[in-house]
């Protein structure tokens, strides 16, 4: 590549030519009108210091033979196989453009080929008396990925986006239930009207809890996760969570009283709340059982909650984990386990469950201590 030609000479006069090639995500080429390869940009550079040589293949992934008339002057080693040279000279002699010409890229690895889907343009252009031919290549693969994660994250706020105005729109109605019953309880004498007013009350409460926890597993999505950590008796924290949940079916506690974990108690209380949650919620009213076990060892600590419940559906099993994945549920936002799984990982910890359709889940949690 040490021809240098007047378009070469160009682009040391103005630099800005070089850096805006440069600047592209694309490969690209530039031949001469003898067919020489004349310049390439940054990202090809980048490319050959992890490979040696650049090996283009067509649509059907096999390499391309050259045809016997391509005329090419220097015999590049850059560029070995045939894909572009024998686009470059269709270019030269149509001197019509090509565009989107399907192909892949030959990545060698220690024991095998990685092919990387590309799309190439070529361009005849005109400069100072001669002709060039610009080739450009795109990664259709990883554009392709990085568009489906695009896709994925808007999609991801327009799911957050609704959940926060129906969490903030619902609110009020159990506030308006609590300030009515509150009206109604001083207006009465009745004993009994008490009581169905106390505990309409204390629903309403509920609901209320339930809609903040929501709105706090949304925060833990969306935010960076930074711990606040200290020493956690781990029963006194279920305890704590299944007072606060007022859970009305049988929960079997075996956790030994001096077993503690080093972590964020508000986060963990989210995670277990979550889970002991979605367990009670799984359960038909007045039947079944939820259990919570933990096992200490040398450096771990093993939680098991499992629940004889309606097991997970199949339908999110793959996506149990991310936002918005909820099944089944008039008032799920599908934000508790995404935010459970968030703060395990920031625990260094681990996640994992096993269901059964009506016969239940358990959810596996492994904790550094
Ligand atoms: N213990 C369980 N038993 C049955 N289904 C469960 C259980 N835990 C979670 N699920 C299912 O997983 C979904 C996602 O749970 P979650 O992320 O907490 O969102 P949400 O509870 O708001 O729907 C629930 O809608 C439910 O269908
Ligand atoms: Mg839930």
């Amino acid at each position: 590549m040490s021809i240098v030609t007047e378009l070469e000479k160009e682009f040391e006069k103005a630099p800005i030519f070089r850096a805006i090639l440069d600047s592209l995500p694309e490969m690209i080429f530039i031949f001469d009108n003898k067919g020489r390869l004349t310049k390439v940009n940054a990202k090809v550079q980048i490319f050959l210091k992890q490979n040696k040589e650049i090996i283009f293949s067509d649509e059907s992934g096999k390499e391309v033979e050259c045809k016997l008339d391509v005329e090419i002057e220097d015999d590049n080693p850059l560029i070995r196989d045939c894909f572009i040279r024998n686009i470059v000279k269709e270019v030269r002699q149509t001197k019509k453009a090509i565009y989107n010409r399907q192909g892949y890229l030959n990545i060698f690895l220690t024991n095998k080929t990685k092919k990387i889907k590309i799309l190439l343009n070529a361009l005849p252009f005109r400069f100072e008396n001669s002709d060039y031919v610009i080739v450009t290549i795109r990664d259709v693969q990883n554009i392709k990925k990085y568009e489906e994660q695009h896709i994925k994250d808007m999609h991801k706020f327009s799911v957050i986006g609704e959940s926060v105005s129906t969490i903030v729109h619902d609110l009020k109605n159990p506030l308006t239930g609590l300030a009515g019953y509150l009206e109604l309880l001083k207006m009465t004498d009745s004993k009994e009207k008490k009581e169905l007013f106390y505990e309409k009350m204390e629903q309403g409460i509920d609901r209320l809890k339930t809609m903040l926890q929501d709105i706090l597993n949304i925060a833990a999505g969306i935010n960076d996760m930074i711990l606040d950590k200290t020493y956690i008796n781990v029963k006194e924290l279920f305890l704590d969570v299944i007072n606060l949940l007022n859970i009305e079916h049988l929960v079997k506690l075996k956790i030994d009283e001096n077993i503690y974990v080093y972590g964020d108690r508000d986060k963990l209380h989210n995670v277990f709340w979550n889970i002991l949650k979605n367990a009670e919620e799984a359960l038909p009213h007045g039947e079944g059982e939820i259990k919570v076990e933990v096992i200490e060892y040398d450096k771990t600590l093993k939680i098991i909650i499992s629940d004889t419940g309606k097991g997970i559906p199949e339908e999110i099993k793959d996506e149990l984990f991310t936002l918005g994945a909820t099944f089944g549920k008039s008032k799920g936002t599908g934000f508790g386990l995404a935010s459970v799984k968030k703060i395990i990982d920031a625990h260094n910890g681990r996640i994992r469950f096993e269901s059964l359709t009506n016969k239940g889940t358990t959810f596996y949690i492994r904790l550094p201590k």
